[in-house]
């Protein structure tokens, strides 16, 4: 076969090669293996050298020819591949525009951030300052500063998680001794009466800790509110008063409040208020365990103990705190019998409120 019939039979070939190429990548496959730096027409470009002089200007010619034929077969059947491959993509990815879309659902607050800030209005409304603390605290603030010292009976209720820090140790600042979470928001208090001057009167919500293994009414971690009020002439009576309006604010109008006997080494005399039970009415039902009431919060008048931490003269000064449990509030308001139930993500729940 003559020189000039083996480029014409290449050129048969190649061109039916890229008919026959299905998708851009195997018409690039047959480019390379014709075109390419050792295709075999290129191989031909190259051995022209070779090639009896009275050819070469003839096969020369052949496959310049050959080259440009394959060239435009190649683009044209290129751009033919690229539509029909960008079609089948974009076919692929296609939005069916007549489906009905998907509702999208509108988050609802958490009831126990609802009820945290319920709270703080009831008091903001009759000019309470609303105050922070932090979670990690000194032993100091969350139980000497409250009359609580190193010992006290008192502390083995609430045995907490210490923090120990970086060195190893757990002492923290001269005079203060171990970190840890603390237990109950009282610890704000302390530091409110350290830096601000009465009169005062503020509540502090936030998150604290207990060593309780969670239960119906029990949790690890739960919120409080405290609340303080320190000023001259502060008595007995203005606590009563100030929590029987927090309970019909909170409760409702028709809902009593008792106060009983209690202890807590900040306050003195102490008490726990308890509200008429929403259940029954007062009749006495399983939710209130048969007693018509059920415990709300803890309260008492200021010990003149705390005040002498603070520098405050008892003498001049008096005043009362309450520390109430917010996720308890929340239930009781809406008769949850499970503490427990606030905390496990049950949407179908949680949207409820
Ligand atoms: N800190 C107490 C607790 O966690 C609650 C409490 C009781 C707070 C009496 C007070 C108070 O401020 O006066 O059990």
């Amino acid at each position: 076969m003559s020189i000039q019939d083996e480029v014409m039979q290449l050129r048969g070939e190649t061109l039916a090669s890229i008919a026959a190429a299905d998708t851009t990548d195997a018409l690039e496959q047959v480019r390379v293996a014709v075109l390419g730096k050792s295709g075999s027409l290129t191989a031909y470009l190259r051995s022209m050298g070779q090639i009896a002089k009275e050819e070469r200007a003839t096969v020369g010619k052949t496959v310049n020819i050959v080259r440009a034929e394959v060239e435009s077969a190649l683009a044209q059947r290129k751009e033919a591949l690229s539509a029909s491959e960008l079609e089948a993509q974009i076919a692929a990815g296609a939005v069916d525009i007549t489906l009905p879309g998907r509702v999208q659902q509108m988050g609802t607050r958490h009831l126990i951030s609802r009820i945290t800030d319920e709270i703080a209005e009831i008091f903001h409304g009759i000019g309470y300052t609303v105050e922070s603390g932090t979670e990690i605290e000194t032993d100091y603030y969350n139980f000497e500063a409250l009359n609580t010292p190193e010992d006290h009976p008192a502390r083995g209720l609430q045995d907490t998680f210490y923090v120990v820090d970086k060195s190893g140790a757990t002492k923290a600042v001269k005079g203060e001794s171990d970190v840890l979470l603390r237990t109950q928001t009282s610890g704000v208090q302390a530091h409110v009466m350290e830096t601000q001057k009465p009169p005062i009167y503020m509540i502090a919500p936030g998150k604290v800790y207990r060593r309780d293994v969670a239960d119906p009414s029990h949790l690890p971690q739960f919120n409080q509110v405290e609340g303080l009020v320190v000023d001259k002439g502060i008595t007995f009576g203005d606590l009563k008063g100030t929590l029987e309006y927090f309970v019909k604010q909170m409760f409702g109008e028709d809902r009593k409040t008792r106060l009983r006997p209690h202890f807590f080494p900040f306050t003195e005399p102490s008490a726990e208020a308890d509200v008429s039970c929403g259940i029954c009415h007062g009749e006495g039902c399983r939710f209130c365990k048969g007693t018509g009431w059920v415990e709300v919060l803890g309260c008492g008048m200021v010990d003149p103990n705390v005040f002498a931490y603070a520098d405050i003269d008892p003498e001049v000064y008096s005043g009362f705190a309450f520390g109430m449990g917010v996720e308890r509030i929340a239930c009781l308001k809406y008769n949850v019998p499970d503490l427990r139930m606030l905390l496990n993500g049950d949407m179908r729940f949680l949207r409820q409120f």
